[in-house]
């Protein structure tokens, strides 16, 4: 691999309660090369939010060093994306405004640029609404548009497809490999969806919980676009769901449920 552009060593992260500390995440040391795209996925509560806040600059209260492009990070930057779980639109801006962070949609670059982003996520005609007349995939998608809108060099996705319906979820995907492949764009997106990660992933990274840590982290060295039917496709599916059973420790219930 090539010299880390993310690189994570976190001894760990406590949050302060009052029935005393609790340790989300412990030991973890993950590099992420320039232009890879990692995909965490582990059980709900192990720490896959905090540790892209950490990540993204949200979070600087860690024992450890998490650095991007060398530099260790002291908050958040444009130049890194963020799409959080829920969508957090300011609600006095219109969907284009959202987009563009509040630049006036009367610049012709800056009208183009929102044009592009809206016909990528499929929000033509709502260009004008504001949040609360969005339904929450629409919000959310908004909120990838606004992720896209500065081009980052890294582009952090906390759960960002998992309030939109299949298809609408399968094109936008395929847009984040596109935006992906042009760009070389650094990024690690959260999912608790096995079939994402493989369709995306050059590497998943399979997280245990209490306090969160990595599992396992599998290389997916597949092209894309990636067919679902392919043994290969079937056979990293089949690993990454065998190391989520014993993360989850309830073997039974999620072979149930898959
Ligand atoms: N602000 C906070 N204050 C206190 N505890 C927190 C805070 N944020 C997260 N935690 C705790 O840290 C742990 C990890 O939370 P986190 O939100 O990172 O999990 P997650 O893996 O993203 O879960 P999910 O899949 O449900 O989104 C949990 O035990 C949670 O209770
Ligand atoms: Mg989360």
């Amino acid at each position: 691999m090539s010299d880390p552009f993310i690189s994570i060593h976190l001894d760990h992260k406590t949050f302060p309660s009052a029935a005393g500390p609790v340790r989300a995440l412990s030991k973890i040391d993950l590099d992420v090369e320039e232009g890879g795209f990692v995909v965490l996925i582990g059980p709900s509560g192990c720490g896959k939010s905090t540790l892209l806040r950490i990540i993204a600059g949200l979070d600087l209260d860690y024992a450890g060093a998490v650095s991007v492009g060398g530099k260790r990070i002291d908050g958040p930057s444009p130049e890194r994306g963020f799409v959080f779980q829920e969508p957090r639109l300011f609600p006095w801006l219109t969907v284009e405004r959202n987009i563009s962070a509040g630049f006036s949609p009367a610049q012709p670059d800056v009208r183009r640029k929102i044009d592009d982003l809206i016909r990528l996520v499929r929000l033509e005609g709502f260009e004008k609404s504001y949040p609360k007349q969005l339904s929450g995939g629409m919000a959310q998608r908004t909120a990838i548009a606004r992720a896209l809108y500065r081009d980052p060099t890294t582009l952090l996705l906390d759960e960002p497809f998992s309030a939109l319906d299949a298809f609408t979820r399968a094109h936008l995907q395929n847009a984040l490999l596109e935006a992906w492949l042009k760009h070389g764009t650094t990024t690690v997106l959260v999912t608790h969806d096995i079939d994402e990660a493989v369709t995306l992933a050059r590497r998943i990274v399979v997280m245990d919980a209490r306090p969160g840590s990595i599992r396992a982290v599998i290389p997916v060295d597949l092209e894309y676009p990636r067919r679902r039917v392919s043994p290969e496709f079937e056979a990293t599916r089949y690993s990454v769901l065998r190391e989520l059973e014993t993360a989850y420790g309830a073997k039974e219930e999620v072979r149930h449920v898959a």
